[in-house]
């Protein structure tokens, strides 16, 4: 029988043969639209973007939109970010009663803004802090609570095995792991050994995370670290069916035929009106923009198209422009 609690279903892929796929959490990305996208196109989880546990406190209607799940399927599961052990529990209990079914706490968020206030990537040089607000959280709330973090500070506290034990003893029930120090922020590449060393000591499962960009990459650092599961963030913008690629590529060992111009097209159109669905025609707007700029990444002609489409006055502009873009693609291709 199937369990009923999400990351056992998630981590029993695992013994059919290939690792689940996660979408990484992404701050102004992995808004409810896009996670319903990646999960139609095979993610097995998504994490929404990271929200700051003293706003959730003080605006529930706001914070809502980021958190909740338009797609019954997919597991919501909903990463809360701060510093105070109380608010974090406080931010986490609230999440449940809006249906989230796995928390995660932010421990690697480099940016400052979030880092000068003692939370994400912070916590690594604050243990006992660090410590304080998984316990308080995981005794907040009866659903699974995960952390992710990355592998230290700097190259001088590399402190992801420390990192791993503190989780392990207040109860996280999974830890994914970003190959990288706050010190790197996006530089340099993921240091997939160090993740395969923090899974080989580990007693709860290991997420990898950082750098996956292909399929045969997937498969490689999954066999040399045998992580449980793995996470994929930049890779997925503009390209959310990497995740079908990649699942393929796992079980199959052969390449999944790329997606069509055609349906690719449809894929944009109707993501774009997704957005304007979920947050209103004005901010919908201005954060679809971003995604066309990815969606278009490579396509002939994407540079032109986007100088135009970020002068577009609203949405039904956007869409005649995108409409002409597409159209103008496929003629040029059945020519
Ligand atoms: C635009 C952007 C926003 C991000 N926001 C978050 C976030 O809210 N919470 C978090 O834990 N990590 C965040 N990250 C880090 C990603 O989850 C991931 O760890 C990182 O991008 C490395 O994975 P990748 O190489 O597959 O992109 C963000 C990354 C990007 C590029």
């Amino acid at each position: 029988m199937q369990s009923t609690d999400p990351l056992e279903r998630l981590f029993a892929l695992g013994s059919n043969g290939r690792p689940p796929l996660i979408l990484a959490p992404m701050a102004g990305v992995t808004d409810v639209p896009f996670r319903a996208l990646a999960h139609r196109f095979g993610a097995d989880l998504t994490v929404s973007e990271m929200i700051a546990s003293q706003a959730m406190i003080r605006h529930v209607d706001r914070c809502l939109k980021q958190s909740a799940s338009a797609d019954p399927d997919a597991v919501r599961m909903v990463q809360i970010a701060g510093a105070d052990p109380g608010a974090m529990g406080e931010a986490a209990r609230m999440q449940v009663e809006l249906g989230a079914e796995v928390i995660d706490i932010n421990m690697g968020c480099p940016v400052k803004k979030i880092v000068g206030t003692g939370a994400g990537a912070a916590l690594l040089k604050d243990e006992s802090l660090a410590g304080r607000i998984m316990e308080s959280v995981a005794r907040a709330v009866e659903v699974p609570v995960t952390v992710k973090i990355r592998l230290g500070w700097d190259d001088t506290q590399r402190n992801g095995l420390t990192m791993l034990r503190i989780a392990e003893n207040a109860g996280m029930r999974a830890i994914a792991v970003h190959g990288r120090t706050r010190a790197q922020m996006y530089s340099g590449m993921a240091d997939w050994e160090a993740i395969g060393e923090i899974k080989s000591r580990a007693a709860i499962p290991v997420i990898g995370n950082g750098d996956l960009t292909t399929p045969e990459q997937a498969l490689t650092l999954w066999k040399k670290s045998g992580v449980d599961g793995l996470m994929i963030g930049r890779a997925a913008l503009g390209r959310p069916w990497i995740f079908r690629e990649m699942t393929h590529f796992l079980t199959t060992g052969t390449h999944l035929a790329p997606l069509g111009l055609e349906a690719r097209g449809t894929v944009i159109v109707s993501h774009f009106h997704a957005m304007i669905r979920h947050h209103g025609p004005r901010t919908g707007h201005l954060l679809a923009r971003k995604h066309l700029g990815w969606f278009t990444r490579g396509m002939p002609g994407g540079a032109a198209f986007r100088d135009r489409m970020n002068h577009a006055p609203h949405p039904e502009a956007v869409l005649e422009m995108l409409d002409r873009y597409l159209n103008s693609l496929l003629q040029a291709q059945a020519a």
